[in-house]
């Protein structure tokens, strides 16, 4: 059924909103269609919503905060008579659980990262005035049975979970506790899902997992994540081929070698460094130095010299000397980025780096990210000006930022505008970079 068919019978309307990585972004999908049931069709507008959830992430403590500022401004919107649902689920909730029913007693629902199979029969409680917790982990395969599925979204590019949770227990984060052991996905399934995807027009997958590619490592009787890439690249109507993230420790020659014999896959790659000082990179507890990190990526070019890679850096990890830091720069030097996601350091609680000494004010970690984020967009000018005059394979997926402009994503990811008609969207065309900025590209279809 088409998207817009799909809510039409629709009586009530859910307002979602989603912070946090593209899990979340997924989760949330499989929220809108399981409470399409209970007759929820989706809304931008809260204030004319009949319930209100909140996706929630707490990978930094700034992030923590944003939803319990978020939380405390959705009280207006609960209005009198007829009462709205407040609920919030994702990783604030799977650390706080009840608590938050405690904190704000407006709130009706708190749903962790392994209960959204629960959510229809607490949302029908919630509509008779019950107020509800659960956080309860599942930590075996049993989770993946329970998964809820996203129908019927008609879109080109679809993400595929292969994997989820994380055992890498990196000492910073607080992942490991809130989406708990890492479980792969029978590859089977998978194989089913894009099969699927494909006979509804989907032309683009994006393997997603927190650690992708330790995919398969500890199943018996499956792939591991190279041999699941080449078997997504064998169903017939998929065209392109992504993946995130994947953990430098778990990048195999294997993998990398698929980057030069599967057409399908794309020249892109997240792959992050986190620090390019061993000392940090051993207290991070990141199980890779700075070198081997290095090695990848020269083995990468290497198959793929045009790939465009992508990463994620903390500044201000304690003990992080200036030196250390100074690591950091050249790391990104060699590398050259596309783009860098790059983060203050914010302890955890809970976390192994949360009981090492900070010596850093946050405006000394603020120097510091401003002086990587300065080189680090010399960078990124530096690279995509090299693209201007050259001609991109776009996947065209709808409007463009202007009127009369279509847009999609040329083969390493960067957003292409070009003038064009919308009979185009769902069509590959080769466009001429003419313009490169920041975070695009604008071209112009060959003739
Ligand atoms: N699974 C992914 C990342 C998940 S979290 C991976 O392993 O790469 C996304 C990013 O948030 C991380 O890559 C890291 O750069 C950042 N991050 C995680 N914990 C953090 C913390 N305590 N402080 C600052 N940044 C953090
Ligand atoms: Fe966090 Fe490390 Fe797991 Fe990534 S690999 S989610 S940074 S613990
Ligand atoms: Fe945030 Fe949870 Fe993702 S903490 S980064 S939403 S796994």
């Amino acid at each position: 059924m088409p998207y817009k068919d799909q809510f039409a019978m629709l009586d009530k309307l859910l307002y979602i909103e989603t912070f946090g990585c593209q899990m979340n972004v997924n989760d949330s999908e499989r929220i809108v269609t399981m409470l399409a049931d209970l007759g929820y069709a989706p809304t931008n507008d809260p204030s004319a919503a009949d319930m209100i959830l909140l996706n929630t992430c707490s990978v930094r403590g700034g992030a923590e905060e944003k939803v319990y500022k978020r939380l405390a401004n959705l009280r207006i919107y609960k209005r009198d008579g007829k009462s709205q649902i407040i609920g919030v689920g994702g990783c604030v909730a799977q650390q706080e659980g009840e608590e938050l029913l405690k904190k704000f007693p407006y709130l009706d629902l708190v749903f962790g990262t392994h209960n959204l199979h629960l959510l229809p029969d607490m949302v029908s409680g919630a509509e008779r005035g019950e107020r509800r917790s659960e956080t309860a982990f599942i930590d075996n395969d049993q989770r993946l049975d329970l998964f809820p599925s996203i129908k019927g979204q008609s879109r080109l590019s679809r993400f595929v979970t292969v994997m989820q949770g994380c055992d890498n227990f990196c000492s910073y984060c607080i992942v490991p506790y809130v989406r708990g052991r890492e479980i792969s996905r029978r590859s089977a399934d998978i194989l089913a899902e894009v099969r699927q995807l494909a006979d509804e027009g989907v032309k683009e997958i994006v393997l997603l997992g927190q650690n992708v590619n330790s995919y398969g490592l500890k199943t018996d009787n499956e792939p591991d994540f190279s041999r699941l890439i080449h078997l997504v690249a064998e169903v017939d109507g998929i065209e392109r081929i992504r993946f995130t993230t994947s953990h430098p420790k778990d990048m195999s020659d294997d993998l990398i070698a698929c980057f030069g014999n599967v057409p399908k896959l794309c020249g892109q790659i997240h792959l992050p460094a986190q620090s390019g000082s061993d000392a940090v990179l051993k207290q991070m507890k990141r199980g890779y130095t700075c070198a081997a990190y290095l090695e990848k990526v020269r083995k990468l070019k290497m198959v793929r010299p045009d790939i465009a890679i992508t990463g994620d850096i903390i500044v201000g990890f304690p003990g992080e000397s200036e030196a250390d830091f100074e690591q950091t720069l050249s790391l990104m030097n060699e590398v050259r980025y596309m783009d860098l996601f790059s983060f203050v350091y914010s302890a955890r609680p809970g976390t192994k780096a949360a009981e090492l000494n900070e010596e850093l004010t946050r405006s000394q970690k603020i120097v510091r990210l401003e002086r990587l984020m300065e080189l680090q967009k010399r960078i990124t000018r530096e690279i995509c000006l090299r693209y201007v005059g050259t001609v991109q394979k776009v996947m065209v997926e709808g409007e463009g930022k202007r009127p009369g402009q279509i847009s999609g994503k040329a083969d390493n990811g960067r957003i292409v505008n070009f003038s064009g008609d919308s009979s185009l969207i769902g069509s590959f065309i080769d466009v001429r970079i003419i313009q490169a900025y920041p975070n695009s590209f604008l071209g112009e279809q060959l003739k």
